[in-house]
């Protein structure tokens, strides 16, 4: 419950509510009292200024001892509730109303008399209540006699058992009672609606939790356990993490970009040489027609030709390669046996074997199963693979052709005679447009050759690595998946 946020509103309004009707049933039962206290003094503010006019004292202002006995007398039969005190100057009682022996106190305080004398006091004055020390009362007071400052007091308590405790006063006042139940009634009304409100209003923000973290971000079955936390928490878990998936995918684009940037000026570059070349030779062919030999024009024209073959192998391996990266690529995948296919590439091989001397040589094991892959793309890589080793290869060397399968995969391995690739060279070797300083030095390739390679091996769900035998020469190892 307290997960959602809807739980944690809920539970702290109610504590708050709890809190409140407590203090408003306490202001109530308080109140009650203290205005029963104001109204009860109010009324009776002038009793005490009464009893003395009915004669209480002499002409000489002595107080009269047998009228102050009917006076308490007559009091103690009309309402009980009331006690008389005679107080001399200093507060001290000098005779009583009330039963003997239940006056507990000599003395009392004068300075609510005075306040309560003063012209216009703030209603309820509380004094002392002679029969409870330490308790307060409402009360009425007079001087008697004209002497001023006054001999003596007349001091009137008026509620003497009047206090009550809350409990008391619900048990016995109707009217908190009721305000009591009305105050509860209205915590209890007010605090459903803000229930169903709140409800209402967070209902929005739960869908929306719901919402973003379901496609957005990561679904909460992938994040592992339930995020801790209400709807806000989850949130704000699911908006960092779109943030920082929005980073890392402008830093994949900004780096694509960069790559997208190499690649063109790279492109630029590579097709600008043989074209320019070719330009050259053709130029010169037809601005000294006459004056050349045959030879001559023949050399120009071969020259004109290579690299016009130069440039057509690159606009395809450029084409394959953007063939390969797009999103669309779907390879048309069959099972078939790698080495017929490898044996297919140096068939095909066979003329430029024979120009350079180079021998491929096989090891094919009995029971090699099938791969599972894209015929076409599968024999291209092979055939990249081939030329490099070709390439690399020194007259009259062999390039050593081995298979292997193990654990659902097929490997191809070829190795060659030549001088294996320099350490340095390793982590560019795959990479678009990268040539070898010796490849770049004989000024042929185009350095795409193994990019298609590793994006063919790639769609596979395969591999190719590369490294030095140490035998010498280098060996490449294509993975594939078997059938
Ligand atoms: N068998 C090998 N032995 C030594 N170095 C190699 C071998 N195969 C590739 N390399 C190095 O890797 C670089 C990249 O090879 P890649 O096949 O991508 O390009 P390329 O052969 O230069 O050009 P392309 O294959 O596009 O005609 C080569 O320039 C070369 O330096
Ligand atoms: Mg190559």
């Amino acid at each position: 419950m307290l997960r959602t946020l809807y739980g944690r509103m809920a539970a702290a309004l109610l504590v708050l509510f709890v809190a409140l009707a407590c203090f408003l049933v306490g202001v109530q039962v308080w109140g009650t009292q203290r205005f029963q206290l104001e109204a009860n003094q109010r009324l009776n503010r002038d009793l005490a200024a009464n009893l003395i006019g009915q004669g209480l004292v002499g002409p000489g202002g002595e107080v009269r001892g047998e009228t102050l006995q009917d006076v308490f007398h007559a009091m103690m039969v009309v309402n009980p509730s009331i006690e008389v005190y005679l107080l001399d100057a200093q507060g001290r009682i000098l005779t009583y109303s009330a039963p003997p022996g239940r006056v507990q106190m000599e003395r009392i305080s004068l300075d609510p008399v005075r306040v309560f004398l003063a012209p216009d006091p703030m209603l309820p004055v509380l004094g002392d209540d002679p029969r409870h020390p330490g308790r307060r009362t409402v009360f009425s007071a007079a001087p008697v006699g004209a002497a001023d400052p006054p001999a003596n007091y007349l001091y009137v308590v008026l509620a003497g058992e009047q206090y009550q405790t809350a409990s008391e006063a619900l048990r016995t006042s109707q009217v908190t009672r009721l305000a009591v139940g009305l105050v509860l009634a209205a915590a209890v009304a007010v605090l459903f609606a803000a229930l169903v409100l709140f409800s209402l209003l967070t209902r929005r923000l739960r869908r929306l939790a719901v919402d973003v973290a379901g496609p957005a971000g990561e679904p909460p079955a992938a994040a592992g356990a339930q995020p801790a936390g209400d709807e806000v928490d989850r949130l704000e878990a699911t908006f960092r993490r779109l943030t920082t998936r929005i980073q890392q995918q402008l830093e994949a684009l900004r780096g694509a970009d960069e790559e997208r940037r190499r690649l063109v000026s790279n492109i630029s570059h590579d097709l600008k040489t043989p074209l320019a070349s070719m330009q050259g030779h053709l130029e010169t062919l037809l601005l000294k027609e006459d004056k050349l030999g045959v030879d001559e024009r023949r050399q120009y024209l071969q020259t004109a030709v290579s690299n016009a073959q130069r440039l057509g192998r690159l606009t395809t391996e450029l084409f394959d390669l953007a063939r390969l990266d797009a999103p669309e690529m779907r390879l048309e995948r069959e099972a078939f046996p790698l080495a017929e296919l490898v044996q297919d590439v140096v068939q095909k091989l066979r003329v430029a074997l024979e120009q350079v001397g180079v021998e491929v040589a096989f090891q094919v094991p009995s029971a090699l199963p099938p791969v599972d892959g894209d015929l076409g793309l599968v024999e291209r890589a092979v055939e990249n693979l081939l030329t490099n080793a070709v390439r690399h290869s020194p007259e009259g060397g062999a390039v050593q052709v081995a298979f292997d399968a193990a654990g659902g995969r097929v490997r191809l391995r070829v190795r060659d005679q030549g001088p294996g690739i320099p350490p340095d060279e390793f982590p560019q070797l795959f990479e678009r447009f990268y040539r070898g300083g010796r490849s770049r030095a004989r000024g042929e390739g185009t350095g795409l050759g193994l990019a298609i390679v590793r994006r063919i091996a790639e769609l596979h769900g395969g591999r190719v690595t590369a490294a030095n035998h140490p035998e010498g020469g280098a060996e490449f190892v294509l993975e594939l998946p078997a059938a």
